[in-house]
C-alpha cells in the first residue's frame, strides 16, 4: 500500500523521515565515501547532478510505491544530524516482497543505529504498507551488513557467484517474513 501521508517515524534515538532539500550535502558526502560505496551498486564517484536529481525525486516519492525505491533519511533526534539512509522498494513480483538497502556514515557505525532504524522501518512496512517479506542482497565480504541482518533475525535464502557486481565474490540474499518478525512493544 502506498503511503502519501508518510512524514516521520520516531524511534528511541532517531528520526527516520523524508528527504528535504537541506539533506543534499550530507547525502552527497555519504555516497562518496569509499568504505560506504564499496559493496553498493551506485556509480562512484557519485556526481552533484546525480545527488540533486536523487533528492528531487525522493521529495516527490512515497513509501510503498510498487517497483520504486523510497529512501528514508536516518537522523539523530537530539540534534537533527543526518547519519545515514535506508532505501525500500516493494517488488512488482512477487507481490508483498520488498528490497532494503542501507548506509551509515562510518563515525556513526557500531552504535546500533541501523539496527534501530531497520527495526522500525520493517515494522512500518509490515503493518502500514501491508507488505510481508523483507529481502536484502549482501556481498559475502560485508561482515557488518551480514551481522546486522542476522541480528534482526533474517536468514540466508540464496547465494550467487559474481552476481553482476564488479569485483563481487559472492552475493547473498537474506530475507525475513512477517510471521517470523518480533514486533516492537512500544513506539516512542
Ligand atoms: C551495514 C552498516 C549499516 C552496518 O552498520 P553497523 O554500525 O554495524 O550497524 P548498527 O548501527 O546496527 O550497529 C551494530 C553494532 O553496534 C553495536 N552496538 C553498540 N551499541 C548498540 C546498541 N545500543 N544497540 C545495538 N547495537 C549496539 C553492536 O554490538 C554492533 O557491533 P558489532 O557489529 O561490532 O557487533 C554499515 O556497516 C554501513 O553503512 N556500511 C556501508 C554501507 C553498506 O555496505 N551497506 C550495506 C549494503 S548491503
Amino acid at each position: 500500500m502506498r503511503d502519501p501521508d508518510f512524514d516521520e517515524i520516531r524511534t528511541e534515538r532517531l528520526s527516520v523521515r523524508r528527504f528535504h532539500v537541506g539533506d543534499r550535502i550530507a547525502f552527497h558526502e555519504l555516497r562518496n565515501i569509499d568504505s560506504v560505496a564499496r559493496y553498493q551498486s551506485w556509480p562512484f564517484p557519485y556526481t552533484e547532478s546525480e545527488t540533486k536529481q536523487f533528492v528531487r525525486d525522493m521529495m516527490k516519492s512515497h513509501p510503498g510505491t510498487i517497483g520504486e525505491w523510497f529512501q528514508f533519511v536516518v537522523s539523530l533526534k537530539e540534534n537533527g544530524r543526518f547519519i545515514g539512509d535506508v532505501g525500500l522498494k516493494p517488488l512488482k513480483v512477487p507481490t508483498g516482497q520488498f528490497m532494503l538497502g542501507y548506509s551509515l556514515f562510518p563515525e556513526h557505525q557500531g552504535q546500533g543505529y541501523m539496527t534501530e532504524a531497520l527495526t522500525y522501518i520493517i515494522q512500518y512496512a509490515f503493518q502500514t504498507l501491508k507488505l510481508d517479506k523483507a529481502l536484502a542482497y549482501v556481498d559475502l565480504r560485508n561482515d557488518r551488513s551480514i551481522r546486522l541482518l542476522e541480528g534482526l533475525n533474517f536468514r540466508e535464502l540464496k547465494r550467487w557467484e559474481n552476481f553482476g557486481v564488479a569485483d563481487a565474490d559472492e552475493t547473498l540474499l537474506f530475507m525475513i517474513e512477517k510471521k517470523r518478525w518480533r514486533p516492537i512493544a512500544n513506539n516512542s
